[in-house]
């Protein structure tokens, strides 16, 4: 298999396959979904929350990031690279956010980048992509923006608010992104989104007619903490997994029966 390119992320779109995307933020995890067959690895800003254990995204650095997209794109062979915009590293001028942009590009072998998109930062989307970088963007609800939200809550559900975001995610196209996360937003709404626009949409709590799905993947194979959103369904218990395998060793070095005849050399 060849690496997935953007131009075959847009097609699947139009031959209504559906995008997989997940994220990732080391060599070994990337091989694993690499080799799983998913289409896009995201090296998400959730990195904050998911590695670091810090309560939201703010935090994260360019260089954190372009750190862990360097490890990620060590392990994947065949998934598209999607290296996330973290906060304040495309906020202050559109000059910026390209120089940032092509950190991801040169430093860490990322295909594209992603930014959390609102009607301020469509002509940084403009800016990026007309030099070469392709940039996923992202609407609904955005977590860089937890504080102005007052918190991880639905977006979408007035009437008003639903207009915008489909007008938002059609002014996203326009300006060059070549594919858009929906996040958190009535189903309904997304569908609607999803069909009027001519890029695929990556859902995640956003219903199951996006034309792609994206999960964190420690949400996935259930390495997260409970309690874990309505969205997220846990294809796995890893976290169970790993805590009975400690305690296994604990148990059995306590015991002495670890190491035995096999684990020893003479
Ligand atoms: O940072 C991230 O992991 C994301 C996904 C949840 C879309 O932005």
């Amino acid at each position: 298999m060849n690496k997935m390119t953007v131009p075959e992320i847009m097609e699947m779109k139009k031959r209504g396959d559906k995008v997989v995307m997940v994220t990732a933020y080391d060599a070994g995890t990337a091989r694993i979904v690499d080799d799983a067959g998913v289409d896009i690895i995201l090296v998400g800003d959730s990195l904050g929350n998911v590695i670091q254990g810090m309560p939201n995204t703010l935090s994260v650095t360019v260089d954190e990031m372009v750190y862990h997209t360097k490890l990620v794109s060590r392990g994947a062979q065949n998934a598209h690279i999607c290296a996330d915009m973290p906060f304040m590293s495309y906020q202050l001028s559109t000059q910026e956010a390209v120089k940032n942009a092509s950190r991801f590009i040169k430093e860490s072998g990322a295909g594209s980048v992603k930014l959390e998109t609102t009607e301020d930062f469509l002509d940084t989307i403009y800016e990026i992509q007309k030099i070469g970088i392709p940039v996923m963007g992202h609407i609904g609800l955005r977590p860089q923006d937890v504080h102005k939200m007052g918190g991880y809550k639905i977006q979408g559900r007035d009437k008003d608010d639903a207009q915008k975001l489909k007008e938002l995610a059609k002014k996203a196209e326009d300006a060059g992104a070549y594919a858009i996360v929906i996040e958190s937003i009535p189903r309904r709404l997304a569908a609607e989104i999803t069909d009027s626009i001519r890029i695929p949409t990556i859902g995640i709590g956003a219903g199951p007619e996006c034309d792609g799905q994206v999960l964190v993947i420690n949400d996935l194979v259930g390495l997260s903490p409970e309690p874990m959103p309505k969205f997220v369904k846990k294809y796995a218990n890893v976290r169970e997994t790993m805590e009975n395998a400690t305690k296994d060793f604990i148990s059995e070095v306590r015991q002495g029966t670890f190491p035995a005849e096999a684990h020893s050399y003479d």
